[in-house]
């Protein structure tokens, strides 16, 4: 299903979140924010301008969030990949997630969001490095919204990272061979101890995972919006029909539903 971009007037969007409420919704939703670049191109403007509308659809998203009660929201924003871009647009987006972290902390803490960076950061600029840091620091022990920055990441690093750590923990003697099961290898990605995202939300038309929580997505509902639908774009309206979208399907983890007949 396609979520497509419509105009919608306030007591709409109350009576939507309202209907969103009404219904079970999803523990952790993870996005992919694709399209940034388009947008800007589309107007003319240098690709860093759509990076800095899609903070803006970036905070939007956290509040929506927050006000629904969902409690893991997983964001893509810089892949493994992503280096491969030119030396400017990286250091823009660098640049921004100093900005974004410095501007924001304060009211995020205030909204007890607990910021979480999953990816190998070591490598980001050290002024990024500590804003980073500080913001998990100063929001570590809030116990609302979970806000999981992936910087720096990639599923298959994440997997080849995890194999790496059990092997030194086997050949350490701190675990043994036997121990390895699904649990235990999932405590060794940098999702530990967070639950299974149940919706990811690709935005831009893209019908790619790009690498993103590759070993997390086994049963994950997925929802692509329309290509008209880039990631600044993403407003409200579009978040709202995306949970919608996933609240309609029927997740059966390979198994049946009551109604799916007899053998
Ligand atoms: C994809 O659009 C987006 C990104 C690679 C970066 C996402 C970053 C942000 C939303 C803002 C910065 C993040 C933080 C946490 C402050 P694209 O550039 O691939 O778009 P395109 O496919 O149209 O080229």
């Amino acid at each position: 299903m396609f979520i497509g971009k419509k105009d919608v007037n306030k007591a709409e969007l109350l009576a939507l979140m309202e209907q969103v409420k009404s219904k079970p919704l999803p523990q952790h939703v993870a996005i992919i924010m694709d399209g940034n670049g388009r947008w800007a191109t589309k107007r003319g403007l240098p690709r860093v301008a759509g990076h800095r509308q899609g903070v803006e659809a970036l905070r939007e998203v956290i509040k929506t969030s927050d006000e629904l009660g969902i409690k893991y929201l997983t964001l893509y924003a810089f892949s493994t990949e992503n280096w491969k871009r030119p030396a400017t647009e990286v250091d823009a987006l660098m640049s921004l997630l100093v900005e974004y972290l410095r501007k924001e902390i304060q009211e995020l803490n205030s909204n007890n969001v607990k910021i979480s960076v999953l990816g190998h950061v070591e490598a980001f600029p050290p002024i990024a490095q500590r804003e980073i840091a500080n913001a998990v620091e100063i929001t570590k022990n809030n116990t609302g919204l979970n806000v999981n920055i992936a910087l720096n990441y990639g599923g298959r690093a994440e997997i080849v990272r995890a194999a790496k750590a059990i092997a030194r923990d086997v050949l350490d003697k701190k675990i043994s061979l036997d121990d390895i099961d699904e649990r235990l290898f999932s405590r060794y990605l940098y999702t530990a101890g967070i639950p299974d995202p149940d919706l990811l939300i690709r935005t831009s038309g893209e019908f790619r995972l790009s690498n993103f929580l590759l070993y997390q997505i086994a049963y994950t509902e997925l929802v692509f919006t329309d290509s008209d639908v880039l990631w600044p774009d993403f407003d409200k309206r579009a978040y709202l029909e995306a949970i919608m979208e996933y609240q309609r399907r029927q997740r059966r983890y390979g198994g049946l539903i009551a109604d799916e007949g007899t053998v």
